[in-house]
């Protein structure tokens, strides 16, 4: 148990997020300029050896579940290698995909071989000239295709994740909910979180109250099931409908409390809270030779330090809404 990810509020850390690379195929207007993010030299990125050996310090530390995310996981050539060798780390329970769903229903066979056990797709809008204005690309209907392909595939639910931004998609929330009608398809609205660069967008936050209030009125038999306390989201069911509702309410009533979340990114940094700048590099110890003690040492104190047998508060309480959110370093996609 000492050697178990707990910080100084008692959480117990249990899901790393690895984000596997910066680039994406989209340029959502929420999450990049239109010419891209600054991309970090491939020399400085994990290469996949050390992804799954980092990987498997933190299952041996308690980590049970796994989430990939990028940019966009899919555009990996070796992403189904990757897969593999994470679903083969003992004590992993959980191997899990966030992905925007252009490329991935051809991929889909091989990844549910390697071990994928989950996968979230991203999908703001069913108007496919409103999905390239979001996303400055083509790509609605191989979205689409990828997210029946999922539920062919038995993937069951396929979460669909929509991010809900006062007049652009907030319209087309009930069209959302119809997914669930006939399918195992989890729709998970989540409130807009303004960050770093697009602090403007504020005003396109669609609280939590009135997201619920609009289902209501066309979803009247809609009703709150159990949640675990450690997810980010609020489930619901609609009586007829083989899939669920939930709403992620990131701004309005956030879940900081029931945390469980760590974060690498795809250069090796090592990220205790989505937001707030601090960071450690893993990458630079474990190529310097570091043993496995010593790098479980470098993560443990990243997450919870004794000082004098004080607690170091490492990992904070909770995040302080707009004030934390202008200065996060990194995309919520991460
Ligand atoms: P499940 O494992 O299926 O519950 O997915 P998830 O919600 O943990 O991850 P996903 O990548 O699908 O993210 C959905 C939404 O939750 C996104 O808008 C994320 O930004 C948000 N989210 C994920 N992790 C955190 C976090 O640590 N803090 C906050 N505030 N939001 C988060
Ligand atoms: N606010 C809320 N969710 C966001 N995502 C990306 N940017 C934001 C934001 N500013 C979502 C993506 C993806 C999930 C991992 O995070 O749409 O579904
Ligand atoms: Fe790509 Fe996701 Fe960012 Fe959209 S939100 S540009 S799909 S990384």
């Amino acid at each position: 148990f000492s050697d178990m990810l707990v910080d100084s509020f008692g959480r117990m850390h249990t899901y790393l997020r690895i984000s596997l690379t910066e680039r994406c195929n989209l340029r959502c207007q929420y999450c990049m300029p239109s010419e891209g993010v600054d991309l970090t030299p491939s020399p400085q990125l994990l290469a996949p050896n050390e992804i799954v050996r980092l990987a498997s310090l933190f299952v041996a530390s308690g980590v049970n579940k796994i989430r990939l995310t990028g940019g966009e996981p899919t555009i990996r050539k070796d992403i189904e290698e990757i897969c593999s060798q994470l679903s083969n780390l003992k004590g992993l329970e959980k191997l899990a995909m966030t992905t925007n769903g252009i490329v991935l229903a051809k991929k889909l066979p091989k990844l549910k071989e390697s071990g994928l056990t989950s996968i979230n797709i991203s999908l703001d809008t069913l108007v496919p000239a409103k999905f390239e204005f979001l996303t400055r690309r083509k790509g609605f209907e191989r979205v689409m295709e990828s997210i029946h392909a999922a539920v062919e595939c038995g993937y069951n639910p396929v979460k669909v994740n929509c991010v809900v931004m006062r007049g652009l998609n907030d319209e087309e929330m009930c069209d959302f909910v119809e997914l669930t009608r006939d399918r195992p398809i989890n729709v998970r609205f989540i409130e807009f979180m303004p960050f770093d660069g697009n602090v403007w967008n504020v005003k396109k936050l669609v609280p939590y109250a009135e997201m619920l209030d609009r289902v209501v009125k066309q979803f009247p038999s809609l009703e709150r099931i159990q949640d675990h306390p450690t997810e980010t989201a609020k489930n619901f069911k609609i009586d007829g409908h083989v899939g669920t509702v939930s709403f992620i309410t990131s701004m309005t009533e956030h879940f900081c409390a029931g945390c469980n979340r760590l974060r690498l990114l795809a250069d090796g940094n090592f990220k205790v809270c989505l937001f707030g700048p601090s960071e450690v590099s893993l990458r630079d110890p474990l190529r310097n030779g570091a043993d496995e003690n010593e790098l479980r040492e470098i993560i443990g104190a990243a997450v919870c330090k004794l000082f004098f047998g004080f607690q170091v508060k490492r990992k904070k309480a909770s995040h302080a809404g707009m004030f934390d959110l202008a200065k996060t370093a990194n995309r919520p996609m991460i």
